[in-house]
């Protein structure tokens, strides 16, 4: 038989790089098993993902306990899928929701699906290396007095970069006033098997979190795991949801690859994990600070940072060039780059030869750049543009999200959108948060970052190689086809 040409491509990356700072978690390590020989049909014994009563109920009640949570469920269709399944399912079409910007993608999603309307909350940022952090506890307050109908919150906890929210005292005041938190817990699936890393969603009171096993724990991607506890959110509703928007034909291969994961992070996590962060404690309590690559800690914000984050600072040297020469050089891949930052990602399957690797690759560039070995690319015109603004609340939309799905489209160049409603989510990767929806109104401030994130590498959804995107026709009407 023909080799997959996809398969191929993968077994080249992999021969290129040893040491894999990317998702998924299980970094290529995972329990061996016959995928084909696991991979069947709902068949009488095998139970079925959209009315378990026989072995998959008993695998969501062993996650459940594993995660101290009331009820879980296994998710086939990644975070994603439970993301928009918990906010269809806790809001009604016309409902308000507090949505801080940095939301990833499937929240705007789900907005625009069940035609609900976000009150948009800006996060504090890392001015420094332009990402976005913690929701304060007042910015949430100050929403909900100014929209006080608004049904409850969902939060992005940790965030990609690592970065917490007082999940807790957030929880604690939404609860208060009748209101719900939903947490995406995407990049913290781990955080219950270890005391030191930051408090989880489910401990720290949420009423529905919903955790990419997949990027940080040991499970296949696209596997996911749902939480549900007390009664604010209707679950039968969003039980409802995820049957009516998961496939009907459930991956066994990724369910088994989710019970393996929690089992895993339950007898193993706290010992993993605490290696990894002592390691980071190590590597941050040694290291000049005057190194052109420093390990970044958290910014005493938050309630601590999720130091499986191994996110790197970069000065006189672009995160992009450190990005690639870890990879090329070293056999390092990491998980994303920015103008001055790189983030590589641990997980369950990170080795201590991994983090020696990176350790000491790092030492190795920061010695090569101090003594002039190694030269910082040049940095382009208009590259100390600010970051923020991609995050400060862009996502304004000038007609309701869910009709500008509808809108008559047309394809036009970046540089003549000026003025102009963008007809689609525009989204850099990474970290997959829309600075345009369909319906905001785009200006020149805009064009110019989107531009600059262009220059450096950075791709984003909507916007073609041609720098391309659809915007509304002018005078097309709703329905239009
Ligand atoms: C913050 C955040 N939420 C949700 C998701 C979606 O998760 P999944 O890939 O499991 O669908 C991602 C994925 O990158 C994410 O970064």
């Amino acid at each position: 038989m023909k080799k997959s040409i996809l398969k191929k491509q993968l077994e080249d990356l992999n021969k290129i790089n040893h040491f894999r700072f990317h998702m998924p978690g299980h970094k290529g390590r995972g329990n061996d098993f016959d995928l084909f020989a696991y991979d069947m049909t709902e068949i009488p014994g095998a139970d079925n993902l959209h009315d378990p009563q026989g072995v998959i109920e008993e695998v969501q009640e062993k996650c459940a306990k594993a995660y101290g949570s009331e009820e879980a469920a296994l998710l086939v269709n990644g975070t994603t899928t439970g993301i928009h399944s918990a906010i269809l399912g806790a809001c009604s079409p016309g409902e308000k929701l507090l949505v801080p910007t940095n939301c990833h993608r499937s929240v705007f999603g789900a907005l625009a699906l069940g035609r609900i309307e976000g009150v948009f909350i800006t996060p504090e940022f890392n001015t420094r290396m332009g990402f976005a952090k913690e929701v304060s506890l007042d910015s949430v307050k100050e929403a909900l007095i100014k929209y006080p109908q608004s049904r409850g919150m969902v939060l992005t906890n940790p965030t990609y970069y690592g970065t917490t929210s007082d999940v807790q005292a957030i929880g604690d005041y939404l609860h208060s006033q009748g209101k719900f938190l939903i947490v995406d817990e995407a990049h913290g699936a781990h955080l219950h098997f270890n005391q030191e890393l930051p408090l989880d969603a489910i401990a720290a009171g949420a009423d529905v979190s919903i955790q990419s096993t997949h990027k940080i724990l040991g499970s296949l991607t696209q596997s996911s795991l749902i939480h549900f506890q007390g009664s604010r959110i209707n679950r039968q509703r969003v039980k409802q949801f995820l049957s009516l928007l998961q496939s009907s034909s459930p991956s066994y291969p990724l369910m088994i690859s989710v019970e393996e994961a929690v089992d895993t992070a339950f007898e193993h996590g706290e010992d993993i994990f605490k290696k990894i962060i002592e390691a980071h404690e190590t590597f941050f309590k040694n290291q000049p600070v005057t190194a052109p690559i420093t390990l970044y800690n958290g910014d005493d914000s938050g309630t601590g940072y999720d130091q499986s984050k191994w996110l790197f600072h970069t000065r006189g040297i672009a995160g992009s060039q450190v990005e690639e020469i870890l990879s090329k050089s070293y056999g390092i891949r990491c998980e994303l780059s920015g103008k001055n930052h790189v983030l590589a990602m641990t997980g369950i399957g990170t080795t201590q030869e991994a983090l020696k690797a990176l350790t000491k690759a790092i030492k190795d560039l920061n010695e090569k750049i101090i003594h002039g070995e190694l030269q910082g690319e040049t940095l382009r015109p208009g590259s100390d543009l600010p970051q923020e603004f991609l995050f400060a609340g862009a996502v304004k939309t000038e007609v309701p999200l869910w009709q500008g799905l509808y809108r008559h489209k047309e394809k036009c160049p970046l540089a003549e959108a000026n003025e102009r409603l963008a007809g689609d989510f525009i989204i850099p990767y990474p970290p997959g948060i829309p600075v345009l929806l369909p319906g905001s109104r785009i200006d020149q401030e805009m064009i110019a970052g989107l531009n600059h994130l262009m220059d450096h590498g950075i791709s984003i959804v909507g916007i073609n190689q041609k720098r391309e995107l659809l915007l509304f026709k002018e005078k097309g009407d709703l329905h239009e086809a």
